[in-house]
């Protein structure tokens, strides 16, 4: 199993999709190991409290220095981004390469990069009037969403979507699913290399 952490800063969901995943045990290869937020108010730390997951909130102030520090006392292999809305360095996402993910609620490269997060994803897909969205997993680097894609799942757009209802839909079917299935598949090609 690669020792995994994942980073938050919302509501969790994505976070809860891990949990409950490996709970049935269908991510054998992933151990969630602990979960750390940028934001202290974040209710996955709640998520991963009840689930008994080491959880942690690292300040603004030299976050990079605590959360390596963190990784490190950890033995962490494998970095999930869930809901993570703070933008990582170069430095860190080049030290991390292979083995840090994100989950993206668009179909990259539509509805992506600089500003495109949480329901303004949503609200762009809407205003542009596409008729299929969804969602994206990627290797994280330098640029927003500019990773290598992992995987990607199709959600339609209905008639009278409004943005929290198109992100509603495109969570339950897409980014629950395509989330813990990337991470397993990730890690289990970490731990064969
Ligand atoms: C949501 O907009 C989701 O689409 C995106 O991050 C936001 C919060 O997700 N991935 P979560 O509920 O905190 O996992």
């Amino acid at each position: 199993m690669v020792r995994t952490a994942v980073l938050v800063s919302g509501g969790g969901t994505n976070l809860q999709a891990l949990i409950d995943t490996a709970e049935r045990g269908e991510m054998p290869s992933v151990e969630l190991a602990l979960v750390v937020s940028n934001s202290a108010g974040a209710f996955a730390l709640e998520r991963a409290k009840r689930s008994g997951i080491r959880a942690e909130y690292l300040e603004k102030a030299a976050f990079e220095e605590r959360l390596n520090a963190l990784l490190e006392a950890e033995g962490i292999g494998l970095i999930v981004l869930a809901g993570f809305l703070r933008i990582l360095s170069a430095d860190f996402t080049r030290r991390w390469a292979g083995r840090i993910i994100n989950i993206h609620p668009s179909l990259i490269p539509s509805f992506c990069g600089e500003g495109y997060y949480g329901l303004r994803v949503h609200s762009a897909a809407l205003a542009r009037g596409v008729k299929v969205t969804g969602a994206t997993v990627h290797f994280v680097n330098e640029i927003p969403d500019g990773g290598e894609i992992i995987a990607q799942r199709a959600v339609e757009v209905l008639p009278g979507d409004t943005p929290e209802a198109l992100q509603r839909r495109v969570m339950e079917q897409a980014e629950w699913i395509i989330l813990p299935q990337a991470a397993e598949k990730v890690a289990e090609m970490l731990e064969r290399s």
